[in-house]
């Protein structure tokens, strides 16, 4: 047989062997329950309708940001620490590692560059403190949003963050465009900018 023909046949079989493959079912797998879905739906938009009951202020957050660790990763001061700097500084204790994308320096701290103070609530509910994820309490979480903000300058000390007060915090950064550069395919997500 001319080695085209062979080709083809090879092509064929391997379609057919394809076909037969996606029309198999394994029954596995099922459909989830509302709950379950429920459980996972934990994003919180910018308007802060699925925000939780609970409230706190800067002088609760003070106390926690220390309690429950965040200090050993961020600084003591909010800066200086491997982690990103999370409250502005002069500028003079930058991290010392190399910085994760998008890049966040002393002058460009989520409490000024997000667009949603409701961002940060969520960002800090589902991933911090980094390794213990998803044990801080939506009080500890108010608390949080409020301590950095006012450190930052963005409320005022004695503010109460609630479902209601969060979503109406005026950021810095609402009618501004994202700051971060445009990551390009392949390149390193660890890396320095500008
Ligand atoms: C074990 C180290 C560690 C601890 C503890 C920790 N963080 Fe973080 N945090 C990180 C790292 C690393 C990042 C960057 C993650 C990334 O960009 O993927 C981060 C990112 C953040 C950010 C987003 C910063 C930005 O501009 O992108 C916030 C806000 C934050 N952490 C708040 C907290 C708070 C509040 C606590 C304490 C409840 C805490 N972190 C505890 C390591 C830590």
């Amino acid at each position: 047989m001319e080695w085209r023909k062979l080709l083809l046949l090879v092509a064929i079989l391997a379609l057919a062997q394809l076909a037969q493959a996606q029309s198999t079912k394994y029954g596995v797998g099922r459909t989830p329950t509302p709950e379950e879905i429920r459980a996972w739906d934990i994003s919180i938009g910018p308007d802060g309708k699925e925000l939780p009951p609970g409230h706190g202020t800067a002088a609760e957050g003070a106390k926690l940001f220390r309690e429950k660790q965040c200090v050993v990763c961020h600084g003591s001061t909010g800066s200086g620490g491997p982690a990103p700097t999370l409250i502005k500084s002069d500028g003079t204790k930058k991290s010392k590692y190399p910085c994760l994308v998008p890049c966040v320096d002393d002058a460009l701290v989520m409490s000024l560059h997000a667009q949603y103070a409701t961002t940060m609530w969520d960002y800090i509910n589902r991933a911090m403190p980094l390794n213990k994820q998803g044990t801080l309490k939506p009080d500890e979480v108010y608390s949080l949003v409020a301590f950095l903000l006012f450190k930052n300058g963005v409320i005022a000390e004695n503010q109460v963050l609630d479902p209601e007060t969060l979503p109406r915090v005026k950021m810095p950064n609402r009618d501004h465009a994202a700051l971060a550069p445009e990551w390009k395919h392949a390149a390193p997500r660890l890396q320095g900018y500008p």
